[in-house]
């Protein structure tokens, strides 16, 4: 009887865990939605030229930014702050595009110091993981 109940509890255990697993990893299909939110600056247009999100060119082309340097889209003007980043050889994941995502000038000064700013005029605190798991997800397609 009490391995029974040691067991059920070391099953409940795993079954949080998987929860906060993922919820750490971010959902990608809730991220897809929350996207529109960027669509006004940011396209995902992939190699092959395919518009995979229709949307602005104020910023970079984010399809397969999971990756990749950190302002290093060529032929993009990238910021000061950003050319920054890239200098200092940062490769975007889910975790620290989440973390530049829900605040772009807080990112800049705890990564790189005081007096470097971003030009994205947007912070994005919410679903910041989720979007960085859609985002992953899209570079990884192929298409
Ligand atoms: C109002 C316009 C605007 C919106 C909305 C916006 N961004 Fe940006 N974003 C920019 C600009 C401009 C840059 C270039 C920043 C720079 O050079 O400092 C940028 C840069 C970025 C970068 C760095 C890309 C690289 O190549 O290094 C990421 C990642 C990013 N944005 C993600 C997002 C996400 C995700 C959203 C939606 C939650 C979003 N942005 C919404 C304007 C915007």
């Amino acid at each position: 009887m009490k391995t029974a109940i040691r067991m059920t509890s070391v099953a409940f255990a795993c079954v949080l865990s998987n929860v906060a697993m993922a919820q750490d990893a971010g959902d990608p299909v809730k991220g897809e939605d929350l996207f529109r939110n960027c669509l006004a600056c940011h396209e995902l247009k992939s190699e092959s030229g395919e518009r995979i999100r229709r949307g602005g060119r104020a910023g970079p082309n984010l399809y397969g930014v999971i990756g990749r340097p950190a302002g290093g889209l060529e032929g993009y003007r990238y910021s000061e702050g950003l050319n920054a980043l890239n200098a200092s050889g940062l490769v975007w994941d889910e975790q620290n595009l989440a973390h530049f995502m829900a605040n772009p000038n807080g990112f800049l000064e705890e990564t790189l110091g005081e007096g470097h700013i971003s030009k994205m005029p947007f912070a994005f605190p919410t679903g910041d993981v989720d979007i960085a798991a859609y985002l992953a997800q899209v570079g990884q397609s192929g298409s």
